[in-house]
């Protein structure tokens, strides 16, 4: 694969709804660089599991193949239904190779209007980009996660309880941290942010000082 050098790459793990978006969004903004949420490949791949009956390896490979990044602005990837079925998915490594070209070409080959990549996930920081320049692990108490998610929700009037919110997320963070491939988990070489009782802003201040203090020194 084609890598362009000199780039800004930025590995993010982190559990469901911890506010690693919120923070790779802030980062891709301040450094112009390419953001890939690698969760919505999966939710992708979920939708199209749920929606075709006929879902198989060579179908996902097919449709992954066209994949454009607008694609990912979907509002249908945003349902717990979608979000469950990835995270089961999520455990087959056919899949999970299925879905990683996709990812290698943003992280390590962005177009050349960005000056590097930001990529969130689960594996990003353990398996994805082991060589990326800067590596975060973020994180979060689980109500204070199922209450962020919950209000997402509600302000897209989905009809979903706070209960089964948290259950979800502590299903979730079940599977996805004791799966056999590419489980959740912080790389001795991420930095620990957790947000719990950091506000969005104080939580990026502490993320750019620690890029600032290596990109310009
Ligand atoms: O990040 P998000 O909650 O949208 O991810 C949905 C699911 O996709 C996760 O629960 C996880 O199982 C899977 N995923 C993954 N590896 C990634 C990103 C997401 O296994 N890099």
């Amino acid at each position: 694969m084609k890598k362009r050098s000199n780039i800004i790459t930025v590995a993010i793990d982190s559990p469901a709804a911890a506010g690693a978006g919120t923070q790779a969004k802030l980062i891709s903004k301040e450094y112009n660089l390419l953001y890939l949420d690698t969760g919505k490949l999966y939710r992708m791949a979920a939708l199209l599991k749920i929606k075709n009956k006929n879902f198989n390896y060579l179908y996902l490979k097919k449709n992954m193949a066209k994949l454009k990044l607008s694609s990912l602005d979907n509002k249908g990837l945003i349902s717990d239904e979608v979000a469950n079925t990835a995270s089961v998915i999520a455990q087959d490594i056919r899949i999970r190779k299925i879905i990683k070209n996709f990812q290698l070409s943003c992280a390590y080959n962005p177009p050349t209007k960005y000056s590097g990549s930001v990529l969130d996930g689960r594996d990003i920081t353990s398996v994805l980009m082991k060589d990326a320049m800067f590596k975060f692990y973020i994180t979060a108490n689980v109500k204070e996660r199922a209450k962020r998610r919950f209000i997402e929700y509600k302000k897209l009037k989905k009809n979903i309880t706070f209960k089964e919110v948290l259950k979800s997320l502590k299903n979730r963070d079940k599977l996805d941290k004791n799966r056999k491939y590419s489980p959740l988990k912080k790389t001795k070489d991420s930095i620990l942010i957790n947000t719990t009782k950091l506000s969005k802003k104080s939580c990026f201040y502490k993320i750019k000082a620690i890029m600032d203090k290596k990109i310009y020194n």
